[in-house]
């Protein structure tokens, strides 16, 4: 466990392993960035001549090691860029490159811009998240997993009040994020819905006191006296039983309440539609939403927001067997409305319409869902920025607090067209796939808005975002990315401010 601890000292008097500063590129020059004008003035005119022998040209996330060799009192220099604007997107980024580039130092000085709150969360968010591992699996995990015993977050506001719970809340965040990345990086065989459903549960408990987050799991018999035909369907062809775990967290000084949905796919092997091999490879993450908007519940209640969330997370593992849902069935949704299976692959949105009618009844001020539903939405969008699609006002508050959380979110539209889309099946209510790929992220999205009974609603495709399958960067590691947790909490407290 590292600890965190904000200091006002110098970075070039602090005596740790190693000393982290930020660089800043302008015009063709690089400049050491705020925070690092102390280290700036202990190399006074070595700083330029050796910045050029090292090549480094401060971008985004690039990282040089320079051994001090006396000139400031700790042996290691770590040089982190931040481009051209060291705001806090650059520096969550370059925090977790720093932090990635550390090893073996039991104490570090992070010396990079940290002036403001918002900074100072950034530099802690993007440290906690980029020295992320998973090493469940791993045989000699307790070794490598091992990171810094201490961090200092040098800042000239340490004293404030401001400053200290900016780091409290980023730590708290963060360990919602790494938890999330936890659950998705888990092998489906490992997390099957049932193993899912507990996890959760177990997990509220731990919560600690203050945090109260009420926990229902609803398993396949209930489900079925319910009437959830879709979880139910789409659960029809593993040999784990569907859930529907359900969430609360109310209050006493709750200003308002939020519904959040997640989907809880835990493996998408496409069922009888089925997926080419490559296209299942990275399908554990298929349960990204549901992880998310649990996680988010938690770190709401453990931040003690006065907001009510109800959350649900619908989970099911979409499998091929003889008692597979068919291209062709047609299953009643929680609330009665029907719909025609024509994709056994887009089964994302089946167990979502049973679980936002559910949201829809206790009548909440806005609902959220989350989502890996469309590849569409990837082809559009690419893999570092989710889709956002809903009512104006709560699209509009999910890209405030992309923004703020640091998220990459982009509205999209829904087009008239695609009702008459989802409108024209000749035996059901609803069309749950018509064959025509163009749109179909836009699809799906009129498809869910059916379940929303008219209230605010904004649904984020996160298909993109939720699995990085390359190497990391920045504060995203490989593997599950934690994506739309962060996101959902600055919603939650911009409800909160705006109530306030
Ligand atoms: N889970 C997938 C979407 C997905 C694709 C997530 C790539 C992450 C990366 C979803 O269930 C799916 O298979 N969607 C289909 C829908 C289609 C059949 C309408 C898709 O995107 O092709
Ligand atoms: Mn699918
Ligand atoms: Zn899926």
């Amino acid at each position: 466990m590292t600890s965190y601890h904000l200091r006002s000292a110098s970075p070039a008097k602090t005596r740790s392993d190693v000393v982290v500063v930020g660089a800043v590129q302008s015009g063709k020059d690089v400049r050491l960035a705020p925070g690092a004008e102390d280290v700036a003035e202990a190399y006074g005119r070595k700083l330029r001549p050796m910045l050029s022998t090292l090549g480094f040209g401060a971008k985004p996330g690039e990282v040089a090691k320079v051994p001090t060799a006396g000139v400031i009192s700790s042996p290691l220099l770590v040089l982190v860029g931040l481009g051209e604007d060291p705001g806090p997107v650059a520096v969550r980024r370059a925090a977790g490159s720093a932090a990635r580039a550390i090893s073996n130092a039991s104490s570090v000085a992070l010396a990079l811009p940290a002036d403001s709150p918002e900074l100072v969360r950034a530099v802690i968010e993007g440290y906690e998240l980029g020295s992320y591992t998973f090493t469940t699996y791993k045989r000699k995990r307790a070794a490598e997993s091992q990171g810094a015993n201490t961090v200092s977050l040098l800042t000239p506001i340490a004293r404030q009040q401001a400053a200290v719970s900016a780091s409290e809340e980023a730590l708290l965040v963060a360990d919602a994020v790494r938890e999330a990345r936890d659950w998705v990086n888990l092998p489906p065989a490992d997390l099957r819905p049932p193993d899912f459903a507990e996890a959760v549960a177990a997990a509220a408990k731990k919560l600690g006191r203050g945090a109260k987050v009420k926990v229902t799991v609803l398993d396949e018999k209930r489900l079925a006296d319910l009437g959830c035909g879709g979880i139910l369907a789409v659960g029809e062809g593993s040999s784990a039983p569907p859930r529907l775990v359900e969430l609360v967290y109310d209050p006493a000084d709750a200003v308002g309440h939020v519904a959040l949905v997640g989907k809880g796919i835990t493996y998408d092997s496409g069922g009888l539609s089925i997926k080419p091999a490559s296209g299942m490879t990275t399908m554990k993450s298929d349960m990204a939403g549901a992880a998310a908007v649990v996680q988010a519940t938690f770190a709401i209640a453990r931040l003690g927001l006065p907001l009510k969330i109800s959350a649900f997370a619908p989970m099911a593992e979409n499998m091929v067997s003889g008692s597979a849902m068919r291209p062709g069935d047609v299953v009643t949704h929680y609330g009665g409305t029907t719909s025609e299976v024509l994709n056994t692959d887009a089964e994302g949105r089946l167990i979502l319409a049973d679980a936002l009618v559910r949201a829809t009844e206790l009548v909440p001020d806005a609902i959220l869902d989350v989502a890996t539903l469309t590849g569409h939405m990837v082809i559009a969008l690419g893999d570092k920025v989710a889709g956002v699609l809903g009512s104006d006002e709560v699209v509009g508050g999910v890209l405030a607090a992309g923004e703020a959380a640091g998220e990459g979110l982009w509205p999209m539209p829904i087009p008239e067209a695609m009702v008459e889309r989802i409108k024209s099946s000749k035996i059901a209510d609803l069309l749950q796939h018509d064959g025509n790929r163009w749109g179909g992220g836009l699809f799906a999205a009129a498809y869910l808005r059916e379940f929303t009974a008219g209230l605010p609603w904004a649904h984020l495709d996160i298909a993109g975002t939720a699995f990085n399958s390359g190497g990391p960067y920045g504060h995203i590691t490989s593997g599950g990315t934690g994506f739309g947790v962060a996101t959902l909490v600055d919603y939650a407290r911009s409800l909160v401010v705006n109530a306030g």
